[in-house]
């Protein structure tokens, strides 16, 4: 005798009808996305306001969807408590880290406490490791304070990477990057993820960093799906067009990368 299936949960990050925002105000619109695989580096893409940092901040637990549900591995995470949450998702929100008066090493040292407040010790040499790994060993015994932006920004990504999540949710780490270190950064996030197995959500602005550094790629606009999977079938001038209203091309590079090059504007954008 055949038993009837029963419905697996979906595996990965799946987001599932989802609305969520501010007050009354709905920015995600029944946003669903397919699951998101462990190991995979998604690039985040979308014009300003389309609601990216509200999907993280809901993935999160900043924001209570009004509808809809996160899961990971089928376990709902919009009611996970705080300490759960905490176990399986890191969030890196937009805003810099604050300039707190610690030393660099320091400010990771909380971090990793923060995640594990049940270790008896926290491994030091990682910290030191990580620092490398990222190339900022040599700030480490300077003051959060007195570091540039982007120099923040890299040890924010320091305080994320060693809390060892299941889900990192990066709000455009990159965006006080220099050239250098954009690369560096997304070759490491590339690593990180394959190695450790982690669904890797990052809002990116600079799609032809997205078609170089992605595994997949989400398009969101006003709040609802335009585009998911291959950063190649998502990033097209079709998609350009109508998300970003503006006219460009995809063009293989003399190394068959694809570029994107923006022409002008669309007419009647949306
Ligand atoms: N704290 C907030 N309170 C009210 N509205 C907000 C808040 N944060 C963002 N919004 C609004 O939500 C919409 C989406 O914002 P956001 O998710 O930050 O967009 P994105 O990150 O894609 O640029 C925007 O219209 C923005 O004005
Ligand atoms: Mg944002």
């Amino acid at each position: 005798m055949t038993h009837p299936a029963l419905p697996t949960p979906p595996s990965g990050l799946a987001v599932d009808a989802l609305s969520a925002g501010y007050g009354r105000e709905d920015v995600l619109r029944q946003l669903s996305i397919p699951a998101l695989a462990a190991g995979e580096v998604t690039a985040l893409l979308g014009p300003n306001g389309s609601g990216k940092s509200t999907l993280l901040k809901a993935l999160a637990g900043l924001i209570r969807p009004r509808e809809g549900r996160a899961s990971l591995d089928g376990l709902d995470l919009t009611r996970l408590d705080h300490g759960e949450r905490a176990r399986h998702v890191v969030y890196l929100p937009q805003s810099l880290p604050a300039a707190v008066h610690l030393r660099v090493f320091e400010s990771v040292l909380v971090a990793a406490k923060a995640s594990d407040a049940m270790a008896q010790s926290v491994d030091l040499p990682a910290i030191d490791r990580l620092l490398e790994r990222l190339g900022i060993a040599h700030l480490a015994l300077h003051y959060l304070d007195a570091l540039s932006g982007g120099q923040k920004q890299l040890v924010g990504l320091a305080q994320a990477l060693i809390r060892h999540p299941r889900v990192l949710l990066l709000d455009e780490p990159l965006s006080a990057l220099d050239l250098n270190y954009q690369f560096h950064v997304m070759r490491l996030l590339q690593q990180e993820t394959r190695e450790h197995g982690l669904i890797s959500l990052i809002v990116l602005h600079d799609l032809n960093v997205a078609l170089q550094h992605a595994d997949r790629a989400v398009m969101i606009h006003e709040g609802a799906l335009h585009g998911a999977g291959e950063p190649a079938d998502v990033i097209t001038p079709a998609s350009l067009a109508a998300v970003y209203g503006v006219q460009a091309r995809v063009e293989a590079c003399s190394r068959g990368r694809r570029q994107v090059l923006v022409d002008g504007l669309e007419e009647h954008p949306g």
